[in-house]
């Protein structure tokens, strides 16, 4: 049984991920699969994405995946069902903004524990399914970082050194893999018009403001770009003008620079 993973399927570019994996045939990122499974907490959200689509196709799988529980629980399923998973997307992540010091013990944990922990710990778990029909390691990754990752950013410190963490990750994760046949892809987004906002500032109606404004993208625009550099075999892909900016400007500008610019310009 060929399957995808997609973890934070239930809102987002997650969900956008599964509408378009739901009809994907290129086999380059091993579609079509026999089933999608679905990783968020909100089973009736995750529920209504396969009722939407196709419940014999799509698997609904809630779990916190902050929970060490659900690592274990994902194991068994897998040690369970035995499929080949020819595409995971570790998509699940959150922060919170403002200054570190105000923000909640178990805000931080949660962070770090969903950002870093869970994408590498779900990773873990999924390789030794990862095998072509010949027996051989074959598949892919595909990890949501962000441009947030390129830098350190106060007043969403812990997000961002969390992304610069997915991007280390994932860089060197596609060096040790090279030899096998699964790639490794680490997107990194600027500002996208989900509900990760609205998470970050514990406000239904937040929206980005200020230069993040000018830089905002949709997962209908996000997504198949994401796709089709997995199916490049890309290792990177930094999304949009603007995040390519300010990707160069983190490789040549000292960042105590860089530092000292945003201080000015607040
Ligand atoms: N939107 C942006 O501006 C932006 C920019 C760059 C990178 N990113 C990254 O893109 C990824 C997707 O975010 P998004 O923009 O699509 O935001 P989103 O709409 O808020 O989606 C986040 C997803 O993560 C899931 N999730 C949260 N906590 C979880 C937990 N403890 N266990 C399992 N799943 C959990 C959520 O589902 P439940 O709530 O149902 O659990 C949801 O499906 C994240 O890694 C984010 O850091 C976002």
């Amino acid at each position: 049984m060929n399957i995808a993973v997609i973890t934070g399927a239930s809102s987002g570019m997650g969900k956008e991920f599964c509408s378009r994996l739901f009809s994907e045939k290129d086999g380059s990122i091993g579609a079509p699969y026999d089933e999608i499974w679905v990783i968020a907490r909100s089973s009736d959200k995750l529920q209504s994405i396969a009722k939407s689509l196709d419940e014999k196709r799509i698997r609904v799988v809630p779990l916190d995946l902050t929970a060490p529980e659900s690592i274990s629980a994902l194991g068994a399923l897998l040690d369970e069902k035995k499929p080949a998973i020819r595409l995971l997307v570790n998509c699940a992540g959150m922060g919170k903004s403002g200054a570190f010091a105000e923000q909640s013990v178990e805000d931080t944990h949660t962070a770090i524990s969903l950002n870093c922990e869970a994408l590498s710990t779900v990773t873990r778990v999924c390789l030794p399914y990862m095998t072509g029909h010949d027996g051989k390691r074959s598949g892919t990754i595909i990890n949501i970082a962000s441009s947030a990752g390129f830098l350190p950013q106060p007043y969403f410190a812990v997000y961002a050194a969390s992304k610069s963490y997915v991007i280390s990750f994932s860089r060197a994760l596609a060096e040790e893999l090279r030899s096998s046949r699964i790639t490794v892809t680490c997107v990194c987004p600027g500002p996208v018009d989900t509900d990760f906002i609205k998470v970050s500032k514990n406000d239904p109606d937040a929206t980005f403001t200020g230069i993040k404004a000018k830089f905002v993208t949709t997962t209908d625009k996000l997504i198949p770009a994401a796709i089709r550099a997995a199916k490049k075999g890309k290792t990177m892909l930094v999304y949009g003008f603007g995040q390519k900016c300010l990707h160069l400007t983190s490789k040549i500008v000292p960042t105590n620079l860089v530092l000292f610019f945003e201080r000015k310009m607040k």
